[in-house]
């Protein structure tokens, strides 16, 4: 089966401010949608995508924080964060909101509830660094949240007229 990459959408696209819909059952279609989207995400060099930046307003986040020396793909469908603890401090940016990096706090340790690739149960406990912030910053994009709601007003002020040119491009 041949997995093609997808464009990743930019700022300024409304499906990036949809709630996504939960999933219902992992279905074949799914799984190739999940394959297409990590497909889209080492296409980009990004470490994280979610449905929606694909076009697809379905509760489905892929990351990968594991580097191309060791690949590390996860695939969770309907996750969600049980609890979190501690905070922490660090810079992200977005393969949908392309040439902007601010610091972003966010809880330090998560707890993880979501379906795998294979539509089973997973609980991941005290997932902390790279892979907890990125799989939250994947959520927040199921909620149609963005990074750049919640940099600081300076990094924002500062990178307005970025994000303003991106809306008026957005594809
Ligand atoms: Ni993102």
């Amino acid at each position: 089966m041949i997995v093609t990459a997808r464009p990743v959408l930019v700022y300024g696209n409304s499906v990036l401010r949809k709630r996504a819909k939960p999933v219902t059952s992992v279905s074949p279609a799914l799984k190739r949608l999940a394959d297409e989207m990590l497909e889209s995400m080492y296409a980009s060099n990004g470490i994280g995508l979610a449905a929606p930046q694909i076009g697809e307003s379905v509760r489905l986040i892929v990351v990968d924080v594991g580097g191309e020396e060791k690949r590390d793909p996860r695939v969770f469908f309907n996750p969600e964060i049980v609890s979190s603890s501690g905070e922490a401090v660090a810079e992200e940016g977005c393969l949908s909101v392309p040439d902007v990096w601010a610091d972003v706090t966010r809880p330090e340790t998560i707890t993880l509830k979501a379906l795998d690739y294979d539509g089973k149960p997973v609980e991941l406990k005290n997932l902390d660094g790279l892979l907890a912030r990125c799989i939250q910053h994947e959520i927040d994009h199921l909620e149609g949240v963005l990074f750049v709601d919640k940099i600081s007003a300076t990094d924002r002020l500062m990178n307005e007229p970025k994000l303003k040119k991106m809306a008026r491009g957005a594809r």
